[in-house]
């Protein structure tokens, strides 16, 4: 089995260098498939979700030469399939991009529904919306998604029902070689929506609007190669060490990241009393106060992020007074505050509102990672808390942070990751 240990307390202190956003490029990886050729991507994180996805390119023809940990070129001139294996499309959530960008190319798709972190309900109604808009036909049944096409699609207007980064990426990725015009209103502005949307262009693709309210897609026929595309970094890494260095009352310099895609994040740590500066890259956090309280509600971008709540609320757990939480994204996203408890933690979540009472220390124990963001926290209060933390599940983790155990270990922390009780240092 494995795990991590965490010895607290510790003071972050130093810097620490981001890598490429998961959820770009979770997206930009099947949209190299709209290509008959190559795509050169730089920044490419190198975490489990993305090792699944070459997994899947492969399966499906691609030629992927692996020029290092975060460089890779796809050769994407002969894809022979459009069906991807249950097994490895069910393991997780990205996974529904395939539907879009492989529609661009065949007539007949099949995937499997969606895995992926357990947040509640995960409905994929408004990409099946959009893919029906442009003409596509989809059948959902025996746990497959089947999509399918008689001729090429045609642009359509697309209502969004509600703000989705799935189902804005998806019908921006369909309609991509579509014919005619496209335009999608109420979409997702994440930081990853405009990312795909700038690699495809660098393509040739004709996408307007990507970061405001509305996105209009021109189709074109076909796509040119990209001899190199950089991915932007992790916004969600970045705020996961920035509220590290906080919580911990140190002094770090978050390297190799957007200070404008953090604003949200900086705001509140601002509010909680620690010292944010910015610079043209890179990000300089630390603390040296008792947290004040303060409350979020999770929004889509630009609002708070629902990736950054659970690490945020060890602030909160911390804090002079009490601060409240409401989750407006997801229906489950509190499961970790079972664990914070278990730490000494004064929290309580009735459905989607967590309200939290300072306390003076958190105290090391057993905790399990319940998803990626869940078990970011477990670490986070780890480093803080007063003895050994043992993070179990830590898979989760794996699918979404490069060299986690590292990157904190570069920082002062004592973390060890163990695997069937070999203990291997972070160093
Ligand atoms: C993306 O998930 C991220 N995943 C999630 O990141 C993130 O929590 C989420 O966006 C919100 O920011 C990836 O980018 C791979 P949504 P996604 O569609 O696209 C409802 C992480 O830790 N909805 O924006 O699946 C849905 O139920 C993760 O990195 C529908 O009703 O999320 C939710 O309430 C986990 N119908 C809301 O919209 C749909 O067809 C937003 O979901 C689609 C979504």
């Amino acid at each position: 089995m494995e795990k991590f240990i965490v010895r607290g307390p510790c003071t972050l202190k130093g810097e620490v260098n981001i890598s490429g956003a998961k959820n770009a490029a979770v997206a930009i990886l099947p949209a190299t498939l709209l290509v008959r050729g190559k795509c050169h991507l730089e920044n490419v994180p190198d975490i489990s979700d993305i090792r699944a996805y070459y997994e899947i390119l492969e399966s499906l023809g691609s030629k992927i030469t692996y020029i290092s940990k975060n460089e890779v070129i796809i050769d994407n001139s002969e894809i022979n399939s459009a069906i991807v294996s249950y097994e490895l499309t069910s393991k997780f959530r990205a996974s529904y991009y395939l539907l879009g960008s492989l529609l661009g190319r065949f007539d007949k798709v099949q995937i499997s529904l969606p895995g992926g972190c357990n947040l509640g309900a995960r409905p994929i109604d408004q990409h099946i919306k959009a893919f029906e808009k442009l003409g596509a036909t989809i059948e959902v049944k025996s746990g497959n998604v089947y999509a399918t096409r008689t001729e090429r699609l045609k642009g359509a207007p697309i209502f969004l029902d509600v703000v989705s980064v799935g189902a804005t990426i998806n019908a921006i990725l369909s309609a991509t070689l579509a014919e005619g015009i496209t335009v999608i209103e109420n979409v997702a502005k994440e930081p990853h929506v405009v990312d795909v949307a700038n690699f495809l262009n660098s393509m040739g693709a004709k996408i307007k609007g990507a970061g405001t309210d509305s996105i209009k897609v021109t189709g074109v026929t076909s796509l040119e190669q990209v001899s190199s595309y950089s991915i932007i970094p992790d916004q969600i890494e970045t705020g996961t060490f920035m509220v590290a260095a906080a919580v911990t009352k140190g002094d770090v310099l978050v390297k190799n990241c957007i200070p404008k895609h953090m604003e949200p994040i900086t705001a509140k740590l601002i509010e909680a009393g620690a010292t944010v500066e910015e610079f043209e890259s890179s990000i300089r956090v630390s603390m040296n106060k008792r947290p004040s309280s303060f409350s979020i509600k999770t929004m889509p971008y630009p609002g708070f992020p629902t990736d950054m709540q659970p690490q945020m609320s060890i602030l909160l757990c911390l804090c002079d007074g009490t601060g409240m939480i409401v989750e407006s994204i997801w229906e489950s996203r509190f499961l970790y505050t079972d664990e914070l408890a278990k730490m000494g933690a004064d929290i309580s979540a009735h459905g989607t509102t967590a309200i939290i009472k300072g306390v003076d220390k958190l105290y090391g124990a057993p905790v399990k990672s319940h998803d990626l963001r869940a078990g970011a926290a477990m670490i986070i209060a780890g480093l803080v808390a007063e003895g050994d933390t043992e993070v179990t599940n830590i898979a989760h983790i794996l699918r979404g942070y490069e060299d986690i155990c590292q990157k904190f270990s570069g920082l002062g922390a004592n973390i060890e990751y163990v695997v069937d009780d070999e203990v291997n240092t972070c160093d």
